[in-house]
């Protein structure tokens, strides 16, 4: 088997949440690369306008569509218009998440809230409007969840964001019994620090690289660092016997002291 063959994506239709920045705009530019064309699925509809022309000028086929992953009752909407410009989606990256901090004694019940149907609630019942796409079509679909090494690792002032990926790890893990029996794989992804939006001033502060130097590759990740992770966990020829596996990539700092 030849390195591109297995990772060929033609044919396949992705849909990427979260796809306006960071780590979904870079897998959602990976999987296209790879011949799947992908729905960018976000709120930014400039950013995700952009990132399908960029798609576009490298022969791709993407379709920017507009989903707040919190709105559940329009996963319906959403994925009809997928199925009508693209066809049916075969791989599912449930990527859109948001951290707010908060330390026990100054949670806020609106801020934990948001955090858990962000980046909890949102891959159960996304998952579940794709599952139900996928028994329809026939497909042997994937799902990549993305969690994080916080959902192993307790640093101060992150409980709902550590719950709620810690629940994204045992959730994979769930959906991938319910699906197995319909040829459906589940998998996730654990990052360590990876310099986005979403942690770029934390990083570049006196804490922050603190944090960094204890990472025993001696640096922090960036989204490329995801690529090949993303495209065996999307690819059917390259992680047939996976499923329910989470797979950290975190240049080993989940083996060490934070
Ligand atoms: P980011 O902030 O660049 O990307 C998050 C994306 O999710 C953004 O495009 C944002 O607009 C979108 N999003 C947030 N709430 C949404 C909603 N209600 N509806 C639709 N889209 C929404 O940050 P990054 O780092 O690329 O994060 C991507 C995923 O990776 C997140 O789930 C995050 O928790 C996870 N992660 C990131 C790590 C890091 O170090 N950057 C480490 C571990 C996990």
């Amino acid at each position: 088997m030849l390195a591109r063959d297995i990772f060929d994506l033609s044919g396949e239709v992705a849909l990427v949440t979260g796809a306006s920045s960071g780590i979904g705009a870079r897998t959602a530019m990976v999987l296209a690369a790879n011949g799947a064309k992908v729905a960018l699925a976000a709120r930014r509809t400039d950013k995700i306008e952009m990132l399908a022309d960029e798609i576009q000028n490298i022969g791709g086929v993407a379709l920017p569509i507009r989903i707040d992953v919190t709105d559940f009752e329009s996963y319906d909407r959403v994925l009809n218009e997928i199925e009508s410009n693209l066809g049916a989606v075969s791989i599912l990256v449930n990527n859109a998440g948001i951290a707010k901090g908060s330390n026990t004694l100054d949670a806020k019940l609106n801020d934990w809230d948001m955090v858990i149907r962000t980046n909890m609630t949102s891959v159960m019942f996304l998952t579940k409007s794709v599952a139900a796409s996928m028994i329809k079509h026939g497909i042997n679909g994937r799902v990549i969840n993305m969690a994080s090494m916080l959902a192993y690792r307790s640093p101060r002032n992150a409980t709902a964001y550590g719950a709620s990926k810690a629940a994204v790890v045992q959730l994979t893990k769930m959906m991938s019994v319910d699906l197995a029996d319909h040829g459906i794989r589940v998998n996730g992804v654990a990052p360590g620090y990876i310099e986005t939006d979403l942690n770029r001033k934390y990083l570049s502060s006196d804490n922050g690289k603190k944090t960094v130097s204890n990472i025993p590759v001696k640096r922090v990740g960036t989204p490329s660092d995801l690529d090949g992770v993303m495209l065996l966990l999307a690819s059917n020829l390259a992680s047939a016997f996976m499923t329910g596996t989470v797979i950290s990539v975190d240049g080993g700092h989940s083996c060490h002291f934070i």
